[in-house]
């Protein structure tokens, strides 16, 4: 850890407690707690994580006020322009740009592992066929514990390597086997003479009596998407990742329960429930009438794509994705599509408004990322696990960072007791 540079002072019934402040590379420095519960007996309160750094990272660095996003120092922007999905991942999980070896190694090894076990072929076959493809990945991811067990030891370094490799290939398998098994459609084995990209469009859209040839700008495009989501720093699912990594649980079990924590709508869901909402609202002349119930907290209804806990600014991220999003839809001559419509006037009326300025509420990535899915051909339902399989890369960097610490300790958060007090058992009789 960095040696604190400065002092805090916390004065609690006239009693002086010195907190010791820690200056990260970039960033506000961060008040040192750790020792405050036993010095002074309290507490600190912080509902949703607002204020609190709950590790040390070296991997993402965010900047909301700045709409600035890096991936190990490098912007987002660069990358999305320059890299490609599976140097991303590399950069993610070993610190730097690999060079041509190393990439082409890189690349290999995570080719050779895109197949599952054909044993998982029949566990998919327990699941009924109109569950949503996150319902099953939850599941399958969960149950690669039980199908790789020479990877699951997480203090062989060895081991660790071999379960990222494996869950960076098979998350696009396993979310087209999800994807094929909801439409009844045969499950398509990965074709490794393909990217890694176009290698997900061929499981998800070939069928077996026919020849399917992957569009490559399409492909870019989905790539793009995948490096766009492939980290973003101490988010929820990421904090769940390592939260249950934290207690020694295998690293297939870990992904699982990041992919259940991403399935919300206020997260990774939210680019399902953004495309849902915008085909809800149908033609722009009911803009007016949603963003007035978006605007009354009573009627429950929030602009999905809209809004972000870190950035305050613009997402960078979104910035990316709209112009992806314009080449593609360009590409496929989708000029008219009422939903597009609706999303460009929505995002037009709620950049002007004065709620939405005010509470400095922009399109995030969410917002344009569903509009392409829909346009390269998936349903809404595959939305999330699009994301799941793109961020599996950062679930797994954080966990390995989170595993090397040898000061790692279990994550065990307090509370702000407001229950009975002590009392005692009365007879159901008496009661
Ligand atoms: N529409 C209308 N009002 C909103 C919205 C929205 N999308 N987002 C926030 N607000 C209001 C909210 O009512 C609150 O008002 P007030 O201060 O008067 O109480 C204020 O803005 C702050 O909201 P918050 O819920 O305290 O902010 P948060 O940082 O806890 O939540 C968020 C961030 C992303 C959960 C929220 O903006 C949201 O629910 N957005 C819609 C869902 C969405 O698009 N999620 C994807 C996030 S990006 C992808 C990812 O990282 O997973």
């Amino acid at each position: 850890m960095s040696e604190p540079t400065r002092t805090a002072t916390l004065t609690l019934d006239g009693k002086v407690i010195n907190l010791p402040v820690h200056h990260p590379t970039i960033g506000p420095d961060v008040i040192d707690i750790r020792k405050l519960y036993a010095e002074a007996d309290v507490f600190t309160y912080d509902p949703g994580f607002t204020s609190t750094a709950a590790c040390e990272s070296a991997i993402t660095y965010i900047d909301g006020d700045k709409g600035e996003l890096l991936y190990r120092g490098y912007p987002i922007e660069q990358l999305a322009e320059h890299s490609s999905f599976l140097e991303v991942c590399f950069l993610l999980l070993y610190g730097n740009l690999p060079n041509t070896a190393q990439l082409a190694d890189f690349e290999s090894r995570v080719r050779n592992h895109t197949m599952v076990h054909e044993q998982m072929h029949y566990f998919f076959r327990g699941f009924r066929r109109d569950a949503h493809p996150m319902a099953t990945m939850v599941g399958v991811v969960g149950a690669m514990s039980a199908f790789y067990h020479d990877s699951t030891d997480i203090n062989d370094p060895w081991q660790r390597e071999v379960a990222a490799i494996r869950m960076i290939a098979k998350l696009p398998t396993i979310a087209a086997m999800a994807f094929k098994y909801s439409i009844g459609q045969p499950f398509i084995y990965p074709k490794n003479s393909l990217d890694y990209a176009s290698n997900f469009l061929h499981m998800c859209f070939a069928v077996p009596c026919e020849e399917y040839v992957p569009n490559p700008v399409i492909a870019k495009a989905l790539d793009r998407i995948m490096m766009l989501h492939a980290d973003h720093e101490q988010n929820a699912s990421t904090s769940t990742v390592r939260l249950a990594g934290s207690s020694g649980a295998n690293p297939f079990a870990c992904i699982a329960a990041g992919i259940a924590c991403l399935w919300g709508p206020a997260h990774g869901g939210a680019n399902q429930a953004a495309l849902e909402q915008l085909r809800e609202i149908g033609t722009v002349d009911r803009i007016p009438e949603f963003i007035k119930m978006a605007k009354d907290k009573n009627s429950g209804v929030r602009l999905m794509g809209f809004g972000h806990r870190v950035y305050k600014n613009f997402d960078p991220r979104a910035k990316v994705m709209k112009e992806s999003c314009d080449e593609v839809l360009e590409l496929l001559g989708v000029h008219n599509n009422p939903t597009l419509q609706v999303a460009k006037e929505l995002e037009r009326i709620a950049l002007q408004d004065d709620y939405f300025i005010s509470k400095k509420l922009y399109p995030n990535v969410d917002f344009y990322s569903g509009i392409i899915l829909e346009a390269i051909g998936f349903p809404t339902s595959m939305f999330t696990p699009i994301f799941a399989l793109s961020r599996t890369v950062g679930w797994i960097s954080q966990w390995r960072e989170m595993i090397a610490d040898p000061t790692l300790k279990i994550g065990r958060p307090r509370q702000l007791y407001i229950g009975e007090q002590q009392r005692d058992y009365v007879d159901v009789r008496h009661r």
